[in-house]
């Protein structure tokens, strides 16, 4: 027996079916508003972003058109919808180079005709260096010249060149031997080095329309600049010609380079010079160039750099120096054009024998109107015998009309155990009128104080011809001795100011004691002396 129950059977009357059927007709509706509200949202945040990215897309346009040369911060570039983002990805690995937002973009924009990029090391100077030129490099008479001391300096540039340039413009060609790079253009860009002052000589009669000189303070006057400025131009207007420096604070050229670019005005302020050229200084930071601060690394070493070195490396500061024992030279003041000495202006030299080190000489002329002592040449060289140096100084001196008398250094006259003449013996057996120098270092430290100071018409009692870089930058640079702050430091490189030492220790005078003499048995006949 089963003992099922029976189903319910429901019978709904037609108003009741009607109202569950547009019940679930609302519903339907319901569902169907909710899904479309949802996509709406969707689509409305989706238009939101687009709009955020022409903005961003736009101001990196507007950016680029005023040369600030941004493309879309690396921050944003997450908040980009993606296809955007792989769009900018793809053209971020065609971007051959992207200035550090900064001095280093400031500098790369720069309208001055003459800039000075300067400050810590590792601030991205010479990278920037390297890329200045390319500005006009679409022009066919572009034509630049990047310089820096030496050759080996050079060649870190070189190298760099050849990792961008050619990224840069298809079918850059780099010729090794003359150290050109020839752009499609026409245009060209020569690497050269300017050991010494006279070097620049080697651009005469060239012309360029972009001059770079990397380093600028190693340079111990503004001579090579000062040559080179009159080596730009340029006939195609489309071009400005520019002269673009980098350097660190400090070094033999500070000086002159703080004189030239950082006295005139505040940093990144554009001021015209009395050449009438527009120039602005703009200061490197270390923290500027993500590429070596962002480890500490590179901070951590120049942390560790005695205190002037770091001030001037890690904090850029233009207001050290190694303690310069002649703060009072001036460029302006105590260095002079070339000029024909009179015949008659009585002349002497000083010797500094070097072997190892460099035999330096001075020579010098008297102004008899008001005894200034007018150093008018200078040798400087190495591995002389006592014999090569009298040869030297003959040589040199066959200009001069009379024999010019000198004093030596006490140690080239002294025996040292060996046998044979002594240096000083050489050289006056070659017929050199020679003393022994005066070797009194304090003394004679003070006596070239007294000659740089300037009288009241503005005239020191030692001046000295451009053409003598070497004393010129020994007397610029060179620093008190730490320990006996009344010398000099002798670690220095010394030779030439010893020369001057010397000379001036010798007492010269505008009339010589010869003529002194000869000149009282003219005039003074009576002299009871000689029993008149
Ligand atoms: N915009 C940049 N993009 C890529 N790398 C850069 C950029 N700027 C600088 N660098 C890198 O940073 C490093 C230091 O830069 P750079 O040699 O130009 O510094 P510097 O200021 O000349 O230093 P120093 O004072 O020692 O001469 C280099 O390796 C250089 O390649
Ligand atoms: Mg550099």
């Amino acid at each position: 027996m089963t003992d099922e129950k029976p189903k319910r059977q429901y019978n709904y009357s037609y108003a009741h079916k009607a109202k569950m059927a547009s019940r679930k007709a609302v519903k339907a509706k319901e569902k169907e508003i909710a899904r479309l509200k949802k996509n709406l949202e969707n689509k409305t945040r989706r238009l939101r972003d687009k709009k955020e990215t022409l903005k961003v897309v736009q101001n990196a346009e507007t950016n680029k058109e005023s040369k600030k040369g941004l493309v879309i911060e690396e921050d944003k570039l997450d908040t980009l919808p993606s296809p955007v983002k792989k769009l900018i990805e793809e053209e971020k690995e065609r971007v051959v180079f992207k200035p550090n937002s900064g001095p280093q973009t400031d500098f790369l924009a720069a309208p001055e005709q003459d800039v000075l990029y300067g400050g810590s090391a590792g601030g991205g100077k010479s990278y920037a260096m390297l890329v200045d030129p390319l500005r006009f490099m679409h022009i066919k008479e572009h034509r630049a010249l990047l310089l820096r001391k030496s050759m080996p300096e050079l060649r870190e540039l070189i190298d760099k060149s050849r990792e961008l340039y050619p990224k840069a413009f298809k079918g850059a060609k780099f010729r090794e031997v003359e150290k050109i790079w020839r752009f499609p253009s026409g245009a060209s860009l020569e690497f050269g080095y300017l050991d010494r002052d006279a070097d620049v000589y080697r651009y005469q009669g060239q012309s360029y329309t972009w001059i770079g000189i990397d380093e600028l303070t190693q340079y111990p006057t503004e001579f090579p600049l000062q040559y080179l400025q009159s080596r730009l131009r340029t006939t195609n207007n489309e071009i400005q010609c520019y002269i673009r420096c980098t350097a660190n604070p400090g070094g033999v050229g500070g000086n002159w380079v703080k004189k030239r670019y950082l006295d005139p005005a505040p940093p990144n302020e554009s001021f015209t010079g009395q050449d009438k050229i527009t120039r602005k200084f703009i200061p490197a930071r270390l923290e500027d160039n993500p590429y070596l601060s962002e480890d500490g690394k590179y901070e951590q070493m120049l942390q560790s750099l005695p205190a002037v070195q770091r001030k001037q490396l890690l904090e850029g500061n233009w207001d050290v120096s190694e303690g310069a024992a002649f703060t009072e030279f001036d460029y302006d003041s105590h260095v002079i054009e070339p000029f024909d000495l009179p015949k008659h202006w009585v002349r002497v030299k000083g010797i500094d024998y070097g072997y190892a080190a460099e035999s330096a000489v001075v020579w010098a002329a008297v102004d008899p109107s008001d005894e200034t002592l007018i150093v008018y040449r200078e040798l400087y060289q190495k591995g002389l015998t006592g014999e090569d140096l009298a040869t030297r100084i003959f040589e040199f001196e066959k200009e001069d009309r009379l024999s010019v008398s000198g004093v030596l250094d006490g140690a080239a006259w002294a025996r040292t155990g060996a046998t044979g003449p002594t240096v000083g013996e050489v050289l006056s057996r070659a017929g050199h009128k020679l003393r022994r120098a005066d070797k009194n270092r304090i003394q004679g430290k003070i006596q070239i104080h007294e000659r740089l100071k300037l009288n009241d018409k503005g005239r020191p009692k030692l001046q000295i011809f451009k053409s003598c870089p070497n004393l010129i930058r020994e007397i610029q640079s060179i620093p008190i001795d730490p320990s006996r702050p009344e010398d000099v430091d002798t670690k220095a490189s010394d030779h030439a100011y010893d020369a001057l030492r010397y000379l001036v220790m010798s007492r010269p005078r505008a009339t010589s004691v010869w003529e002194e003499m000869s000149n009282k048995k003219r005039w003074t006949p009576s002299d009871p002396t000689f029993g008149y």
